[in-house]
């Protein structure tokens, strides 16, 4: 609705792990380099941890893209399914054709299609997405999927990746076991603030946008503030800010704009045309930043936004429509 008042080709701020919007930040440079070391290095378990909304979704799509033919990739990202779940699922997006029904013989042709692989050179990787959720029993029984390996290199890559949650989950005594086989690990944090900046900026060029400074600085410095460098906060606000913009025919998002974008997010309360005083603009936004009270707040935050996302966009598109009809 607003891409050609802005000048886009398409939406910039949308909420998928989309890995043409790839920002690489200096944290997630070096997450993926470790990946893709981890990977191809052969290191049996690596880990892959980070607070929600920070882009580990995102980067495994990446991790995905990069590994070259030489590596068959499952990607799992169901993290409700039980082990055989998780198993058939994997085989499946391996291409190994039905094994049959049971366990035995579904790790059978798991195994006959690693050694395959290895005899022709080439490396399998199984991704577990959203692993924080997978209980102790299931992380247990995936240990073992590691257990298929040569004297010499681990035949089977397995790439946890989950909320903080999952290092804690891997420190408890009955998983222990795979705690010692844990290869690599690697962490992506929250975007600083002038990475918020270049972030929002390289997706704008990404969709299309002429105008790279769309968003004023004060603009992206309250939407620093409001989002503690969470790519999924910074998307969600910034995705309002278009609207509530486009509502309002403004061609460039300033400071107001987004006070009334996070007021919506936060309190639900329908854009006023009027323009007015933020609330936030008093005081210097760096400082706040500094002071990084806020990161707390906004974690818990993205988890709420994540969840009421949809139905978020939903009420505030029929707000819009509502302001723009005669
Ligand atoms: N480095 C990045 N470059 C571009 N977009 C990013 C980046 N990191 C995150 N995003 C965007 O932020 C949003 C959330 O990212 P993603 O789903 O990968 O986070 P996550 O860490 O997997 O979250 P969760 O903990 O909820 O699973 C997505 O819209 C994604 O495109
Ligand atoms: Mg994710």
């Amino acid at each position: 609705m607003y891409l050609n008042f802005y000048g886009l080709t398409e939406k910039p701020f949308n909420p998928t792990p989309d890995p043409r919007f790839l920002y690489m930040s200096p944290g997630h440079r070096e997450a993926l380099a470790q990946l893709l070391y981890g990977v191809q290095e052969r290191k049996g378990f690596i880990v892959l941890t980070g607070q929600v909304g920070t882009g580990k979704t995102t980067l495994v799509h990446a991790l995905r893209q990069r590994l070259n033919g030489q590596t068959a990739v499952a990607f799992v990202f169901n993290s409700t399914l039980p082990f055989d779940g998780i198993l058939e699922y994997a085989l499946q997006d391996l291409g190994v054709p039905k094994a049959g029904e049971s366990r035995a013989q579904q790790l059978i042709a798991l195994n006959n299609f690693l050694v395959e692989r290895e005899r022709a050179g080439q490396n399998t990787v199984l991704i577990l997405d959203e692993a924080q959720n997978l209980d102790a029993s299931t992380l247990e029984q995936v240990r073992l999927l590691s257990n298929f390996e040569t004297p010499t290199s681990k035949l089977l890559q397995i790439v946890l990746v989950g909320q903080p949650e999952l290092k804690a989950r891997l420190q408890i005594p009955e998983l222990q076991q795979l705690r010692q086989r844990v290869g690599l690990r690697s962490q992506i944090a929250p975007l600083t603030a002038a990475e918020a900046r270049t972030y929002i900026r390289t997706r704008l060029r990404i969709a299309g946008s002429r105008d790279l400074g769309l968003f004023s600085d004060p603009a992206v410095d309250r939407i620093v503030e409001y989002s503690g460098g969470i790519p999924r906060l910074i998307n969600v606000v910034c995705d309002h800010c278009l609207l509530f913009g486009y509502a309002d025919q403004k061609r460039r998002i300033d400071r107001q704009i987004v006070g009334q974008a996070v007021e919506y997010l936060e309190e639900g309360t329908q854009p006023r045309r009027r323009p007015r005083r933020s609330r936030a603009a008093s005081g210097p936004a760096r400082a706040r930043w500094i002071v990084g009270t806020l990161a707390v707040a906004t974690a818990t935050a993205a988890v709420a936004l994540a969840l009421r996302f949809d139905t978020t966009v939903l009420g505030l598109m029929q707000s819009v429509r509502g302001l723009l009809s005669p």
